[in-house]
């Protein structure tokens, strides 16, 4: 079936559902063309809270849908491509996480949204790429279990007296970055702007002029008065500075920084999923409850 008639389907579903769909940055172009919101993660965390509707159509991964759940247990949550995951997700599970605190009863956990909900429900406060700074400086503790991504602990280990103890996963398309991208694209682009994701290894961001969340570079290069931008993230992300900013050049540091989960979302497992309710995330009431504590205490920052 065209992908026009398949688009058009899925507006008349939602419609008559009573959903909003809400896509990540990285998702397909296609996908990002029937959202009601295209965000980062906290973005989409905080739609997921307030927006109205009886359906949340995530396209997205597994702890993006998941959130949601946690956030409106009284909503269907669908995640059109059930088998998208995170694989930094999977790098650390609820029980390394308690015994990492019995380990360390003094420090508070800190955990990255790329989380399953049992290592939330063990946290004491969630964070998000563009938040993490103020999320480590928030809590009263001085030492910090930060949980999953070591690259991110250690990006926001440089803008706290904290002592922050990062776990030891990482985000697979952006870890594998290199400096020798940045090397090539500064050459083929010298005048520039490179800008990259906090989830980059840290000779990286050393590297880099700017550093944010996925919404946090498109409102950077949107923003900027420069023209010609060197976009260090996962490439989903290209059609959405297209979109919001065409007269910019956004290239992309590393062409293989490719999140294959995020390409299992398509206007096909879209449309299925409005028409069936079908695949349905939710969470276990008590580790709900537990994971949402950790999730708003981030949302009330
Ligand atoms: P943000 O969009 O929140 O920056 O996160 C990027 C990411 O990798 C989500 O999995
Ligand atoms: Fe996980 Fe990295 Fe993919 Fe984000 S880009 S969903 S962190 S693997």
């Amino acid at each position: 079936m065209p992908a026009t008639s398949l688009k058009d389907e899925i507006l008349a579903l939602k419609k008559e559902r009573g959903a909003i769909i809400l896509v990540h940055n990285y998702q397909l172009p296609e996908v990002q063309d029937v959202a009601n919101l295209c965000g980062d993660s906290l973005e989409l965390s905080r739609a997921a809270a307030s927006m109205k509707g009886e359906v949340i159509v995530f396209c997205g991964v597994d702890f993006m849908a998941e959130t949601a759940a946690i956030l409106s247990p009284d909503k269907t949550v669908l995640l059109p491509a059930p088998d998208a995951c995170c694989p930094m997700a999977q790098m650390i599970s609820a029980e390394e996480l308690r015994y990492a605190k019995t380990r360390n009863p003094d420090a508070a956990v800190v955990c990255y949204v790329n989380t399953t909900a049992e290592v939330k429900a063990e946290s004491d406060i969630c964070c998000t790429s563009s938040n993490a700074v103020k999320v480590v400086n928030s809590v009263k503790q001085d030492r910090v279990i930060f949980v999953p991504d070591r690259n991110l602990g250690r990006y926001a280990a440089r803008f706290t007296k904290k002592e922050i103890l990062p776990w030891e996963g990482f985000c697979i398309v952006h870890d594998q970055i290199t400096s020798a991208h940045v090397a090539a694209a500064r050459q083929a682009h010298p005048d520039a702007v490179l800008l990259v994701h906090p989830e980059c290894r840290p000779e990286i961001i050393d590297l880099a002029d700017h550093v944010a969340s996925t919404s946090g570079i498109i409102h950077h290069v949107c923003t900027s008065q420069k023209q010609e931008f060197i976009i260090g993230t996962e490439v989903g992300i290209l059609h959405r500075l297209l979109k919001e900013c065409p007269e910019k050049r956004c290239f992309p540091l590393s062409q293989a920084a490719v999140c294959r989960n995020m390409k299992k979302t398509d206007l096909k497992n879209v449309r299925d999923a409005l028409q069936s309710l079908c695949p349905r995330i939710t969470v276990p009431g008590e580790i709900a409850d537990r994971a949402r504590g950790a999730i708003e205490r981030m949302l009330a920052l």
